[in-house]
């Protein structure tokens, strides 16, 4: 290994101080990377201080007004997403403070509509890392008498999961997302496909801690409409599914889909499932691999301007490709990075690379330094306002907000452990400065307006749970050296990120 020019050149433009000049180019290296995981963590402690200050308990902290917000039940969302995210930074008074909230929650009460998905994968994922993380690699984390407050985890994500069950219970097992806690009713008609297929893996992990069969047996039920999708409009191309499922006969209602938004954590978790348990879940990974193969087949694009970049479209009716993509797709270049290291298939790392590249230069073409929320790059619909633009980069911009989002230092990550390749810390390192100098306000970060401005526009008054759990975690995993938990170069991961990036400890 030898140490990059680029990431020298980018630390002493950032204004790191280095060790002196007669320490070892690797030890001076090692000093620049602690540094910059210090500096993820000064973020962190930001972002925690001004929610303690301002909103304990909320979901959220509106970090320009100084309020709380609460957008996911009021059970304190920030705390229990930023939980594993403070383990992994060894923040034990953070932890510790969480912890004695966490335990105080009422999870079965809620005048607000409950999200199946939102309340899995947030609170649910949240609970569950915490525990495999505080009685795992993290047991000497806090004091010896703290075992109550963690066991508390397991008690409260046994309750929660009894609460959401009502969900499931519909003439086919596929649940309803919208729940009402208050009557144990809800009126869906339908779920989305990621709604649907996005909750094996925390219900799983569930059974498998507390021995009860039932968690896994709800979530794996609701998934087998999707591992055999039917009527065949529900599978436009092989592995590739429509959107929606009607809950009474289980039948998929449309044909349009991709990789982004309400379709992304269902192919996301088909791999997934077999990295949690590769002798029981060889269906998945078939219809991960179906799905990887036709992405690559099918989906893949080029922008005609720019052959060298590689996008990935959505589909519309079937086959009719839709020139969009999102901040939210880009997540997949990490899950395909994923598949290739745990599949040993060269060609699926390098793909996961190429849309790796692809949603970087989303980020390295905008004044800010940040990608936007959505754009195209179909020929025929080139906004006037950005022809150059377009003919420079090789997309134009449909909604040019960032709202705090993770895909693609996601895929930094996977990126980078995968390949060692330090460009892709400078990535990372770039998107966090970038973010730093736009989204910071002196209580925590925001959602900005407009990327395409250098200040990223209008301040939003709204800092996600996700930032917490996602940006910041693996922002600090990318510089973090030595780590025990986390995504492996191998095929034998320990653990598996869910879609929130709570790593949960995989099935021994
Ligand atoms: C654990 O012990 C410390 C003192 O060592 C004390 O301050 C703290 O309140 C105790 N916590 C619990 C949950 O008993
Ligand atoms: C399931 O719903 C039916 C009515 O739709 C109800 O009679 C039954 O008690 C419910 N079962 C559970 C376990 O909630
Ligand atoms: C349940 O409560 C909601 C309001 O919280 C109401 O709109 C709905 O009609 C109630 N459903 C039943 C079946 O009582
Ligand atoms: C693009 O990336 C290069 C290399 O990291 C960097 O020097 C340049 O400032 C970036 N440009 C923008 C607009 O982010
Ligand atoms: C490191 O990654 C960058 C970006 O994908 C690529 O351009 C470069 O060739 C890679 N370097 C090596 C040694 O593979
Ligand atoms: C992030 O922004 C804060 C406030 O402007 C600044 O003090 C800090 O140095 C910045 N971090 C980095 C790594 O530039």
């Amino acid at each position: 290994m030898h140490i990059s020019r680029i990431l020298l050149t980018a630390l002493l433009a950032a204004g790191t101080t280095f060790g002196a000049p007669n320490i070892p180019l690797e030890a001076r290296k090692r000093q620049a990377t602690n540094a910059r995981a210090d500096a993820i963590k000064e973020a962190f402690l930001h972002s925690w201080n001004g929610y303690t200050q301002y909103a304990f308990g909320f979901d959220e902290l509106s970090p320009v007004s100084n309020k709380g917000t609460n957008s996911r039940n009021g059970w304190g969302a920030s705390i229990v997403d930023a939980m594993s995210t403070a383990i992994l930074m060894g923040l034990d008074d953070v932890v510790l403070k969480q912890l004695e909230h966490i335990k105080t929650v009422d999870f079965t009460k809620t005048t607000t509509t409950v999200s199946l998905f939102e309340t899995t994968i947030r609170y649910l994922g949240g609970l569950l890392s915490g525990y495999d993380l505080l009685t795992g690699p993290y047991k000497d984390l806090l004091p010896g008498n703290s075992t109550k407050l963690i066991d508390a985890l397991l008690s409260q994500a046994v309750i929660l999961a009894d609460t959401l069950a009502f969900g499931f219970n519909t003439t086919t097992g596929i649940p309803a997302n919208n729940l009402d806690f208050t009557n144990k009713t809800f009126t869906d008609t339908t779920n989305g496909l990621a709604t649907t297929g996005t909750l094996v893996l925390e219900w799983t992990r569930l059974a498998d801690i507390t021995g009860n069969r039932r968690y896994a047996e709800l979530s794996q039920k609701a998934e087998s409409y999707l591992l055999k999708p039917t009527p065949s409009l529900g599978e436009p191309f092989p592995g590739l599914l429509g959107s929606g499922v009607d809950i009474k006969t289980g039948q998929f209602t449309n044909s349009n889909g991709g990789w982004g938004g309400g379709s992304d954590s269902f192919y996301e978790y088909l791999i997934k499932m077999w990295v949690y348990d590769e002798d029981k879940y060889e269906l998945y990974k078939e219809r991960w691999i179906a799905a990887a193969d036709s992405t690559i087949k099918y989906l893949t694009s080029h922008p005609q301007p720019r052959q060298d970049i590689t996008f990935v479209a959505e589909y519309e009716n079937a086959q009719t490709l839709s020139l969009n993509q999102g901040h939210l797709t880009c997540f997949i270049g990490g899950n395909f990075i994923l598949g290739g290291q745990v599949l040993s298939r060269k060609e699926y790392t390098d793909y996961g690379l190429a849309l790796t590249s692809g949603c970087h230069q989303t980020y390295n073409s905008t004044a800010s330094s940040i990608g936007p929320e959505r754009w195209s790059w179909d020929p025929k619909n080139v906004p006037a306002a950005q022809s150059d633009f377009y003919a420079r980069n090789g997309f134009y911009t449909t909604a040019a907000y960032y709202d705090l989002r993770p895909e693609v230092i996601e895929s930094y990550y996977h990126a980078f452990v995968a390949t060692g390749n330090e460009t892709y810390r400078t990535w990372a390192w770039d998107a966090f400065l970038a973010i730093n100098a736009t989204a910071r306000t002196a209580s925590g970060f925001t959602a900005v307006s407009d990327v395409g401005l250098a200040d990223g526009g209008g301040k939003y008054d709204n800092q996600e749970s996700f930032w917490f759990a996602e940006v910041l975690k693996y922002l600090y995993l990318i510089f973090q050296e030595g780590g025990q938990v986390g995504f492996i170069k191998s095929s034998e991961q320990k653990w598996v990120f869910n879609t929130e990036a709570h790593p949960l400890k995989v099935r021994n």
